[in-house]
């Protein structure tokens, strides 16, 4: 795709390879946002081809932040060869492939939106919108992209953990026969002080949405992926338990700043309780919240099927639980199983078999499974269209929990 351009802002280096891979095409990213999200996204470009053996050679090309000596810095640390000020400069870079957004949801639209219009491949964060009117404009861009060679794809994570891949095979293999219900909770706590400041994540105008887009989103999508099926409607209450918080100061992330002088109003929920029907009839429980003290990154996921159950909590990501009901009942009980072995999901390229994996390969893997898709020509899973339906789960909750939790089916 041409030379590296200079532009305002930018550094124009020869980009490091990101992995080995030598002879293979490379890949070019361009990141925006290198924060929280930046930091997880460039661990996993720095490492997905030093570990698989992938199509394409991953480059670490340039990342985006405002603060020209913030992002340098940022740049030095995770190892991106150049810094850009503005993501318009970046996604118009000729030495770019992939655009990728670590940004908070009011950004998402815009920024993939003008990614796709100039040609580039675009793995997005999640929720992947903050409306379900820009995951629509989205999606649509991201269908015309698929036809021009682009891909574009949503970064719901927690489909990586091999755990939860592996749940979602057994569950396609049969193991657990017909879904009857499924109850998942995704559980925080560093909201639970009332002093902590209004960051990001607490104003609708910059996150859409609170625990229900933050939380919720991810949960929805897990349950989805995990059923193999679709939500048809849903009941739900929100809440916001605090209402005015301190005004932020000097640098924020999302989770973290000082205070200043003087509040503000809390625009999102706190947390989200719902419940929905599948389409083939089973029943789901979902809630999400930053107030369940003691709870620091607790997402549990059950399974009951009419031959067996699954059970998986993130706190202890490297075990699944499974009850095999038609064993004779004398012996049989929910076993553990330890997920590092080889023919476990994404765990041949890893360590020997008990030696676990965290939080941090979930984005390994994203990056590697995305890398395939381009190369290969497949729909990248979860596509921008999953992210516009996982939206649409979203406002139907909303919509639900202003009308006293009446029944509201999610528009398809
Ligand atoms: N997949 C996950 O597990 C997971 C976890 C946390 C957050 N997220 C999602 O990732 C996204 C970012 O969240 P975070 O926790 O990393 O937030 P953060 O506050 O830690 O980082 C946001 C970054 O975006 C930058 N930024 C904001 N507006 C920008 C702009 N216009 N141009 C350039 N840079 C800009 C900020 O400077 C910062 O670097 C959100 O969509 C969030 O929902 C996903």
């Amino acid at each position: 795709m041409g030379q590296p351009q200079q532009s305002e802002g930018a550094e124009s280096e020869t980009p490091a390879p990101a992995g080995t891979g030598a002879g293979k095409p490379p890949l070019r990213v361009g990141m925006v946002g290198y924060a929280f999200m930046g930091a997880a996204h460039s661990q996993g470009w720095r490492t997905v081809g030093r570990v698989f053996d992938l199509p394409l050679r991953p480059v670490m090309a340039a990342v985006c932040g405002r603060d020209a000596a913030a992002v340098r810095a940022a740049a030095d640390r995770h190892g991106w060869a150049a810094a850009e000020t503005d993501w318009r400069a970046l996604i118009t870079r000729d030495d770019i492939d992939l655009v990728d957004i670590c940004t908070p949801g009011d950004s998402h639209a815009e920024i993939a939106l003008a990614a796709l219009a100039a040609g580039k491949h675009v793995l997005c964060e999640k929720p992947l919108a903050n409306s379900v009117e820009e995951a629509e404009a989205m999606a649509a861009a991201a269908e015309a992209a698929h036809a021009r060679g682009q891909r574009a794809m949503v970064g719901f994570n927690y489909r990586r953990v091999p755990a939860t891949a592996l749940a979602r095979r057994m569950v396609a293999e049969g193991r657990i026969g017909t879904l009857r219900h499924l109850r998942v909770s995704y559980l925080q706590d560093w909201l639970v002080d009332p002093s902590f400041p209004l960051t990001w994540r607490l104003r609708k105008e910059l996150a859409g949405s609170g625990s229900l887009g933050d939380l919720g989103a991810h949960i929805v999508d897990l349950a989805q992926y995990l059923a193999g099926e679709r939500l048809a409607g849903v009941s739900a209450l929100t809440e916001t338990f605090v209402r005015q918080r301190p005004l932020p100061h000097g640098p924020t992330s999302g989770l973290s700043a000082a205070s200043a002088d003087g509040t503000g109003e809390v625009t999102v929920d706190d947390a989200a309780l719902f419940t929905g029907r599948f389409a083939s009839g089973a029943l789901a429980s979902f809630e999400a919240t930053r107030y369940a003290t003691g709870r620091k990154n607790a997402l549990r996921i059950e399974l009951n099927g009419e031959r067996g159950s699954l059970a998986f909590d993130l706190e202890r990501l490297n075990e699944l639980s499974y009850h095999d009901a038609t064993e004779p009942d004398a012996h049989a009980g929910f076993r553990r199983i330890l997920v590092t072995e080889p023919d476990h999901p994404y765990l041949d390229a890893w360590w020997p078999p008990g030696h676990g994996l965290g939080y941090e390969h979930t984005f390994v893997h994203q990056a590697r499974d995305l890398v395939h898709a381009i190369a290969e020509g497949t729909t990248p899973d979860p596509s921008f269209t999953d992210g516009l339906q996982v939206q649409r789960v979203l406002a139907a909750v909303e919509e639900s929990a202003e009308k006293n939790s009446v029944y509201t089916p999610i528009a398809v």
